[in-house]
């Protein structure tokens, strides 16, 4: 059977992509990573594809902050159709991918953010789950529109917000639940067990 093939994004230390590298290592995951690609050079997320003989590959951003310029953009997209990926996995990249981006990969790109969505979007959502003073919080993975965190909900986990909880302590516990939730939620895409109509997402059991 023709190997279900993953392309894996991230800026920053990786712990979800080695998860899922993991899982797919073990045989738990029916998956293939075929790329990890970085914006950033020096990138843990690229050591943990190394350490696994993964091939990872930075692409120099661009002249923006907050996303890829054109060029930079354009060569994401190169990268990731030539390896032919079937899903792409965004882990932790810190550009905002809109347009052509998405228009390439239609429904074929999801990202886990560490809040309970729409609760907390944007950056640091553990911090803000604290000033809020929320009990509950958790791990989303969804699907990427042209919004900011605001696509169809594939999965959550819950996280307790306990009364003790500094900002660290409580990002790595929702951290330990996504390094679960996203090896699920790609499990059942590879499967085929989800099912998408409009914002309503199924999934069908094992
Ligand atoms: C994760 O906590 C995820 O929720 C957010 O970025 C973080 C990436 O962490 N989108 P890592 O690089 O996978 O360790």
């Amino acid at each position: 059977m023709k190997p279900f093939k993953l392309g894996i994004l991230g800026s920053g230390k990786g712990s979800n992509m080695a998860a899922i590298a993991d899982a797919c290592l073990s045989g738990a995951l029916p998956c293939q990573i075929a790329q990890v690609l970085s914006d950033v050079p020096d990138a843990g997320i690229l050591k943990h594809a190394s350490d696994r003989g993964l091939t990872g590959r930075f692409i120099p951003p661009g002249k923006f902050r907050t996303k890829l310029d054109e060029e930079a953009e354009a060569e994401f997209i190169r990268s990731l159709q030539d390896a032919g990926v079937d899903l792409i996995v965004l882990a932790g990249f810190m550009r905002i991918l809109k347009g052509p981006f998405i228009t390439a990969f239609p429904n074929k790109v999801i990202n886990i953010h560490p809040s309970l969505l729409p609760s907390f979007p944007g950056l640091e959502a553990w911090n803000q789950a604290l000033s809020y003073g929320v009990k509950v919080t958790g791990c989303t993975v969804h699907y990427v529109d042209q919004g900011i965190d605001s696509g169809p909900i594939i999965g959550q986990a819950t996280v307790p917000v306990l009364d003790q909880d500094t900002a660290e302590t409580l990002h790595a516990r929702i951290q330990q639940a996504e390094r679960q939730l996203y090896p699920d939620c790609i499990r059942a895409i590879a499967t085929g067990r989800v099912e998408v109509t409009g914002r309503r997402i199924t999934t069908k059991p094992a």
